[in-house]
């Protein structure tokens, strides 16, 4: 079969391959589960590995097949799977339990090891290919009637674990509403983090660098949010405006912007912090007042990577309550798709290059 694969330390590799075909009889105990792949998306992780700053091939391998955003339909079961059958739409998880205690009790995105493993991404083959077989453990069901959006999944897990993590911290207050937050970064992981804490009844700031109107700033305002360029309202100001904040998810990219959000965060708030920094960047800032408002505010801010099960059967629902509620606008997020693995030159191009870009994604096959 076909896949998209880079050769891990070698910038610019990104290239068509034949690969074998998976078999159900690949996972032990008649458990195996094959997967028709119909939809992958890329994003900034993406790019980083076909750089060669991040990714490495599994033992034994001198490539890595990419992808960790997929979406597929499920061809043929073993004789030992009741969960799923075949004709069932579905997306797996990406990471792969370790050996930390974490990982043990299913909540691989916890664990304390230094190795991970991720799909796609480390050390795992991903997605990028015609097929791929799995342990139902990790493939997640996905409804019929959402099909046309499930590339949208994985990146929604990201935003749930941040948000679900936020809330469990929180229960320290005893009593927590939160009515305010904002949202730093207004690409797919912002408004999907808009998305998530309009759903949740807040009300919601997105700031993004660039000036209004434009397509992500008309989303952010069709979920009642409220968007703000930096360029004209820095981050500091926004929280005079419209602060305090009770929560802020950070998913800018840029990690200067974490320590400005620290201070935009009211007392007991919560920041998310999101964003993979690859680099090497140094700044300065006012620590002896960061740190005073910190202490002084009984404020908190919390690191999240990835998702486990848990948080791929929450956004399920969560994509499912988006659709009642704002009709066709996840559709509008999936603004750049590739026809066929073998343009994966265009589906890098358009990753990298295209302005406006929200998802881009590849058609692997026909939905
Ligand atoms: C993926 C996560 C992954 C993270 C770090 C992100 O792009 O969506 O699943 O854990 O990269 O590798
Ligand atoms: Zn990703």
């Amino acid at each position: 079969m076909k896949a998209i694969a880079v050769l891990p330390g070698k910038p610019n590799s990104m290239h068509l391959r034949e690969v074998p075909k998976p078999k159900v009889s690949d996972i032990p105990n008649g458990r195996g589960v094959l997967v028709k792949v119909l939809r992958v998306g890329v994003d900034g992780t993406d790019k980083e590995i076909n750089a060669a700053e991040y990714g490495a091939a599994p033992q034994g391998y001198d490539y890595l097949i990419t992808g960790h955003e997929s979406f597929g339909i499920v061809e043929e079961v073993g004789p030992n799977v009741v969960e799923l059958k075949p004709g069932d739409y579905v997306v797996a998880t990406v990471r792969r339990p370790g050996h930390s205690i974490y990982d043990q009790i299913g909540t691989y995105d916890m664990t304390t090891d230094d190795m991970y493993y991720e799909r796609g991404i480390n050390l795992r083959h991903g997605f990028l290919a015609e097929y791929y077989v799995d342990d139902p453990e990790y493939i997640v069901k996905f409804p019929r009637g959402l099909k046309e959006v499930g590339v949208l999944l994985e990146p929604t897990t990201v935003v749930e674990k941040g948000i679900a993590q936020a809330y469990e911290i929180q229960r320290r207050l005893r009593v927590w509403r939160p009515r305010r937050a904002a949202v730093m970064g207004a690409g797919t992981i912002g408004l999907l983090a808009t998305l998530a804490l309009r759903l949740r009844g807040l009300e919601v700031v997105t700031l993004g660098r660039t000036p209004k109107p434009y397509l992500n700033s008309e989303l952010i305002e069709a979920l009642g949010a409220r968007y703000e360029s930096t360029a004209d309202l820095p981050i500091v100001e926004s929280a005079k405006k419209y602060g305090p904040f009770d929560i802020i998810f950070e998913a800018t990219g840029a990690s200067a912007v974490v320590f400005e959000s620290m201070q935009a965060l009211g007392k007991n708030g919560v920041l998310v912090l999101s964003s993979v920094t690859g680099g090497n960047k140094s700044i300065e800032i006012p620590a002896d007042k960061i740190n005073l408002e910190f202490v002084l505010g009984n404020k908190v801010t919390v690191g999240t990577v990835n998702a486990n099960r848990e948080y791929f059967e929450m956004g399920v629902k969560d994509l499912a309550h988006a659709e009642a509620e704002y009709r066709g606008w996840l559709r509008r997020l999936l603004t750049h798709p590739v026809k066929g693995l073998e343009n994966y030159q265009e589906l890098l191009n358009k990753l990298t290059t295209a302005k406006g870009a929200i998802k881009v994604f590849c058609e692997v096959a026909e939905l």
